[in-house]
């Protein structure tokens, strides 16, 4: 499994040194979640916050983009140093044009869906994707308990990228800990990405080297 550490749990009084203490751990992607107050009822960073601290990742830098208009404010994060971007299919702007003007800017390009959001709102992306994540908790806030409804879900879409030889990887976001990584590993996730267990644990590195070896 590979491991990106969201740093909405971790202590925003000391985000430089957070970075650079999982990076230290082993994390293979730096996860950041933006929410505008809009598209969730939540405000965390803006493109400034990410330009600051990119600097101390040499790990991929992920910007989860909860917000309405991500196809007004993506270029900024990629601005900023972000080499994913993260935009939800639910937004009224999710469309192939969209993805295509990421991959021109050599960004790595990734859908998200919410837990109620059927799979086959995506089927027509999947071919032009870096990754597909799966929230596995309504997007808004760390530390909320995983839906194994959403299992299902990760299934199918790891069974429609066999089918059709597609090269995504599957993240899955929320309420991840020892128990529920096992679960997503079964189900066909690649990704954990992991916040309030991992900012939360006393030792990162043997934290995020137990889920890796899940
Ligand atoms: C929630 C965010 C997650 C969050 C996960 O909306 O997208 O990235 O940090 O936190 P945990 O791991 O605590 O559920
Ligand atoms: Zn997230």
């Amino acid at each position: 499994m590979l491991i990106s550490s969201s740093l909405l749990s971790s202590d925003f009084s000391n985000l430089g040194k957070e970075v650079k203490k999982v990076i230290r751990a082993g994390t293979d992607f730096i996860h950041l979640d933006i929410m505008d107050g809009h598209f969730v009822p939540n405000i965390t960073f803006g493109p400034m916050v990410l330009a600051s601290i990119r600097k101390f990742s040499s790990v991929p830098f992920e910007a989860h983009l909860m917000i309405t208009q991500p196809d007004i404010y993506w270029k900024k994060f990629a601005d900023a140093g972000a080499d994913i971007i993260d935009f939800h299919v639910e937004t009224k702007v999710a469309n192939l044009r969209l993805i295509k003007e990421m991959k021109k800017r050599n960004i790595k390009v990734c859908i998200v869906l919410n837990p109620s959001t059927q799979v086959n709102k995506i089927f027509k992306f999947l071919p032009y994707l870096d990754y597909v994540l799966v929230m596995t908790v309504n997007p808004g806030f760390g530390g909320q308990k995983f839906i194994p409804e959403t299992l299902d879900k990760i299934k199918k879409i790891h069974d429609i990228r066999q089918k059709k030889g597609y090269k995504f990887l599957i993240q899955v976001d929320g309420g991840i800990n020892y128990q529920t990584a096992s679960l997503v590993k079964k189900a066909g996730a690649d990704i954990l990405v992991v916040g309030s267990f991992l900012f939360k644990s006393k030792n990162y590195k043997k934290t995020i080297e137990t889920l890796k070896c899940i």
